[in-house]
């Protein structure tokens, strides 16, 4: 178990629960919502198909409002829920005792917080789950599914209309023995899908794929950036690993498969190196890249969001390759939270080095929040820059 809430019997309507929801810890912006369309759809759709008093479970849960509302209008028997990223667990309690449904209260109700996995869905008879961005992680999804909920199961998924395609159905038909999209509302679409093939496919995830211009083999769960591939950033980024700092501290900071982490790691023996990220499916694929590649004893692994467990100045170097989509719109607010946070934990002297698109605005970050930073290379998609902590203020 993650870490997890009991509620008293809710009494709260979808509309209580939704105006209260809000992102923290992950950015918040005007333009960036705590729900969607397709969270209200789900809870509807749920509610018409009588899943009340259900064994449920949910599944991609951004902020709290699958689960806070589920427990509001459809008063499960269970609620196991499963977020992959640290943020979106973190939200999800704190909207949670924002709306006073965190008290502990064994008679009524509430939800458990756990990975993908038997203790999330064994006997589930109800899944909810937003649709994940990628097929992969639907696969991986589905298939845990398949793995262990009720053989029974009705699955409510969905989704934007404009982020759902066909492949999407193909994947859930490998598992399921119905699979019915429902008529888009509100620019939603809701997929039912029922019962559990007798046959359907077993689990192949992570994925391990050798990476021959590395020599490395990289290994991906299904939600992890980039699959097992080599993003141009990071390709990038690895074209200065010999002229890099050799740190004794190293951090990969959204390591994502944990590439950084063991290039780093090969390059400098006596560096002991922590690949962290926000996501779940990114810190167990980069523990399985470095198992896969004789890394494990000289790098550890640690979900965390920009650092907030990390203590000042700990680090000899951090590597970082930013991501500058949030959610699904485009927002630089994530890449600048943790260009902050690695100033914040990079000993005086130490060095960030990091690849970004040359339009993002992180230079003037990179001088506020590090120190004296130099563009190392540039190409014409992407920068890449090293910064070197300055010493305390006086
Ligand atoms: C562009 S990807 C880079 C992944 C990997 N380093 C690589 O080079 O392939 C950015 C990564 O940052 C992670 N990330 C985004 N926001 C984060 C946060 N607040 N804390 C930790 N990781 C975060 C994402 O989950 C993603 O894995």
């Amino acid at each position: 178990m993650t870490e997890g809430g009991r509620t008293p019997v809710a009494t709260n309507t979808l509309a209580d629960v939704f105006n209260v929801l809000r992102r923290r810890p992950d950015v918040e912006a005007p333009n960036l919502q705590a729900w969607d369309a397709t969270d209200r759809l789900l809870l509807e759709t749920a509610a018409e198909l009588g899943v009340r008093g259900s064994s449920l479970a949910v599944i991609g849960d951004r902020y709290g409002a699958l689960t806070l509302g589920a427990l509001s209008v459809l008063a499960p028997a269970t609620l196991r829920v499963h977020q992959d990223l640290v943020t979106g667990e973190r939200a999800l309690r704190l909207n949670a005792a924002e709306l006073g449904m965190s008290a502990a209260e064994p008679a009524g109700g509430g939800y458990v917080q756990l990975p993908l996995g038997a203790e999330l869905l064994s006997g589930a008879d109800t899944v909810i789950m937003q649709l994940p961005k990628t097929l992969a992680e639907l696969d991986e999804t589905a298939a845990a599914i398949a793995q262990y909920a009720s053989p029974d199961v009705l699955l409510v998924a969905g989704g934007r209309v404009k982020h759902m395609s066909l492949g999407m159905n193909t994947v859930l038909e490998r598992y399921f023995r119905s699979v019915q999209p429902q008529l888009a509302r509100q620019k939603s679409r809701v997929v039912l899908a029922r019962g559990i093939k007798p046959a359907a496919a077993p689990a192949r995830f992570p994925v391990v794929e050798h990476l021959a211009e590395l020599d490395l083999d990289v290994a991906a769960h299904g939600a992890v950036f980039a699959g097992p591939r080599l993003d141009i950033g990071t390709r990038f980024l690895l074209t200065f690993l010999p002229a890099m700092k050799p740190g004794r501290r190293a951090v990969d900071l959204g390591c994502g498969t944990g590439i950084l982490a063991a290039m780093y790691a090969r390059q400098f023996p006596a560096a002991a190196v922590t690949a962290t990220d926000q996501s779940a499916a990114a810190v167990q694929s980069a523990l399985a890249t470095a198992q896969a590649n004789g890394l494990a004893d000289r790098i550890s692994i640690l979900q965390d969001d920009a650092l907030s467990t990390f203590p000042e100045a700990s680090a000899d170097i951090v590597l970082l390759n930013p991501p500058f989509h949030v959610g699904a719109g485009v927002h630089a607010g994530a890449g600048l939270k943790m260009i902050e946070a690695a100033g914040r934990v990079l000993a005086p002297g130490g060095e960030l080095w990091t690849v970004f698109n040359r339009h993002l605005p992180y230079l003037p970050a990179l001088e506020r929040h590090v120190g004296p930073t130099v563009v190392e290379g540039q190409n014409p998609k992407f920068i890449v820059t090293r910064s070197t902590r300055r010493g305390p203020r006086a």
